[in-house]
């Protein structure tokens, strides 16, 4: 795993995006896996700044969200397809027919599982992974306790990622208590990583991933075992 120290929460944003950025312009025809939650918010930002800036293009890129909540439709502002919408696709010129995520509200949903990792099969895999890091571990929605194996999938949300994720919507009873997750072996599949971790309240965390034992209890553990995972953190977070 190589280690980026990053000053703070705007140093760890703008090196990401460059990270992104850099990999897109050596691959035009990139896969891009991406994920949610509030530590990527600005290195999309930052994404989007330089190609309005810079018009890097992103017609050829393909892209992969991790996750999605089981219940709520696409206009739903707390859904994932929502939130990429507003904070990345509709400010860059990636194609609609190229960006994918979990559909939370498919009447089959075993099946909307196994028709999304065909999908990723079919793109090639995914060249840059993008994840954010979970308080208890989880990358994507993989809980503590999910096998290493486990490809896309439904899960039950942990409690505390419920109220990790309260802080997003109204009240915490509006939580979704399941999400479709790509697995873990769907993520170690992809042939490079970028995780990125910001403050404090994420030492401990980062602290077992970097230099902990490799467990299903502690999910991003399994990260230590990807030959190719590149770690940019704040200095608070470590
Ligand atoms: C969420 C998402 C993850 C994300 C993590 C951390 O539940 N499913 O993909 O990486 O939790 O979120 P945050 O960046 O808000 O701390």
């Amino acid at each position: 795993m190589e280690l980026i120290k990053a000053k703070d929460y705007q140093d760890m944003s703008k090196k990401a995006a460059q990270f992104i950025i850099e990999k897109v312009k050596a691959n035009p025809k990139a896969v891009l896996g991406l994920a949610t939650g509030g530590t990527p918010v600005q290195t999309y930002a930052n994404i989007v700044e330089e190609h309005q800036k810079n018009d890097t293009t992103y017609q050829g890129v393909t892209s992969f969200n991790l996750d999605e909540y089981i219940g709520l439709p696409v206009e739903d502002p707390n859904s994932y397809h929502y939130y990429m919408n507003k904070h990345l696709f509709s400010h860059i010129d990636i194609p609609d027919t190229q960006v994918f995520l979990p559909n939370g509200l498919a009447a089959d949903l075993t099946e909307e599982c196994s028709a999304y990792e065909d999908l990723i099969k079919q793109h090639g895999g995914i060249d840059l992974q993008l994840l954010g890091l979970g308080h208890n571990g989880h990358i994507g929605f993989n809980e503590p306790g999910t096998p290493f194996e486990q490809r896309t999938h439904v899960v039950d949300l942990a409690e505390s990622t419920i109220k990790a994720n309260a802080r997003f919507f109204d009240k915490l009873e509006e939580v979704p208590r399941q999400a479709i997750t790509a697995g873990i072996r769907t993520i170690m599949d992809s042939k490079e990583m970028l995780l990125i971790v910001s403050g404090e309240q994420k030492r401990e965390a980062l602290q077992h991933l970097l230099h902990g034992e490799v467990t299903t209890d502690f999910p991003a553990s399994i990260l230590q075992q990807h030959p190719h995972v590149t770690v940019i953190a704040t200095e608070d977070a470590l």
